[in-house]
C-alpha cells in the first residue's frame, strides 16, 4: 500500500528534484497533491515552477494547489541569488500548460487531513513552513491526525545558511515554525547538517547526464545552476542536494540517522531569527518533539536518486 503523501514546496531547483523522486517511486508513495508557498521565489513563480516541474515528468495530471504568498508575521524574502530569477533557472523550459487548483493549498491540506483515515497522511514541507502553519492555526484538529512531517529545514552543526544562525525555510517564517514544533505532529527534520553532506560533485552529477533522458539533462541543469552559489560560498565539491533527502527518507529510511531531541525555533531575536535550538546533547530537560536527522549514507542517497530518475 504506497504512502499517501502531500509536497508543499518552494520551487527551486533541489525541490524539482525531490518531487521527480516521488513522481518516480508510486510503489512506495501516492503523492495526493501538491502545495505551494512563497520562498525561494515569489508564489506565482513558484507555483509555475511545480506545474513545469511535473509536465518535465510527463505528470500533467499531479493536483498543485498554490498556498500562502508570504510568511505569517515577516516580509518575504526571496532567494533569487541561489535559484536564479525565475527560482528554476537552468535548461529552458516551455511556459506550462497544465493546470492549478482552484482551492487555496491551505485548505487542500485541511481537507484531506480530515477526509483521509488519521495517521494515514504524511506532509513533506520543502521551503518555509508558512502553509502548514497556517493550517494548524485554522484547523487544530488536524494536528493528531498527521501521519509525519518530514520537512527540510534548521540546522545545527552547520548554523546558517541564509543569516549566520539560521537555515533558509525556518529563517522566512519563524512564526509558522514554531506553530510545527509545537504542534505535537511527528516530525522528521532534515536540517544543514545532513543536506550538506550530499554534495552533487561532477562524478554524480555525470551519472544524472549519463541517464541520457530528458528528466535526466534537467536534473543536470538545474544542480549546474544551483552548484555555482554553494561552490563558492563553501568551497564545496558540488552543490548540497537539501530537499530530496526528505523523499529519500520515506523510501529508504536506513539511509538517515539522528536523534530524537528538543527541537525549538527562535522568533523573538533580530540577531538569531530562525535558529533551529536543537538539544542535540539533551542538556535541558525541554520534552522531545522531532526527530533530528545528523548523518547520510550519501553515495546511498544518490544511487537511488539516480536509479530513480531513470525511471520517468
Ligand atoms: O536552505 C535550503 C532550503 O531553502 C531548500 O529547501 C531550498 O530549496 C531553499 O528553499
Ligand atoms: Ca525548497
Amino acid at each position: 500500500m504506497p504512502r499517501k503523501i502531500i509536497i508543499d514546496t518552494d520551487p527551486g531547483q533541489d525541490d524539482a528534484a525531490a518531487i521527480l523522486l516521488a513522481l518516480a517511486s508510486p510503489d512506495e508513495l501516492e503523492l495526493l497533491g501538491i502545495t505551494t508557498v512563497a520562498g525561494n521565489v515569489p508564489l506565482d513563480l513558484t507555483t509555475k515552477n511545480a506545474q513545469m516541474v511535473c509536465e518535465v515528468a510527463k505528470r500533467p495530471d499531479v493536483k498543485i494547489f498554490a498556498g500562502c504568498d508570504r510568511p505569517l508575521a515577516h516580509t518575504l524574502v526571496t532567494a533569487e541569488h541561489v535559484h536564479g530569477k525565475t527560482g528554476l533557472d537552468g535548461p529552458p523550459l516551455p511556459n506550462p500548460k497544465m493546470p492549478v487548483q482552484d482551492q487555496h493549498g491551505v485548505d487542500f491540506i485541511i481537507d484531506t487531513l480530515r477526509h483521509e483515515p488519521p495517521g494515514t497522511v504524511t506532509i513533506c514541507p520543502l521551503g518555509p513552513l508558512t502553509n502548514i502553519g497556517t493550517a494548524l492555526q485554522k484547523a487544530p484538529d488536524i494536528a493528531d491526525r498527521i501521519q509525519e512531517i518530514v520537512l527540510m529545514g534548521g540546522a545545527y552543526f552547520q548554523v546558517g545558511n541564509i543569516t549566520p544562525a539560521a537555515e533558509f525555510n525556518i529563517y522566512v517564517d519563524p512564526e509558522a515554525a514554531d506553530i510545527v514544533f509545537k504542534s505535537g505532529a511527528p516530525i522528521v527534520v532534515m536540517p544543514l547538517d545532513v543536506t550538506h553532506k550530499v554534495l552533487v560533485t561532477q562524478a554524480r552529477l555525470d551519472a544524472f547526464r549519463a541517464l541520457g533522458t530528458h528528466v535526466g539533462r534537467m536534473v543536470a541543469g538545474w544542480t549546474e545552476f544551483f552548484e555555482r552559489f554553494d561552490k563558492e560560498k563553501y568551497g564545496s565539491a558540488g552543490a548540497p542536494l537539501h530537499d530530496p533527502t526528505t523523499i529519500a527518507y520515506l523510501l529508504r529510511p536506513d539511509l538517515f540517522s539522528g536523534r530524537h531531541i528538543n527541537v525549538e525555533i527562535e522568533t523573538g531575536s533580530k540577531l538569531t531569527r530562525g535558529m533551529t535550538v536543537a538539544d542535540w546533547w539533551r542538556v535541558t530537560d525541554r520534552p522531545a518533539n522531532a526527530t533530528f536527522m545528523g548523518d547520510v549514507d550519501a553515495d546511498g542517497f544518490f544511487e537511488l536518486l539516480t536509479e530513480r530518475m531513470a525511471r520517468l
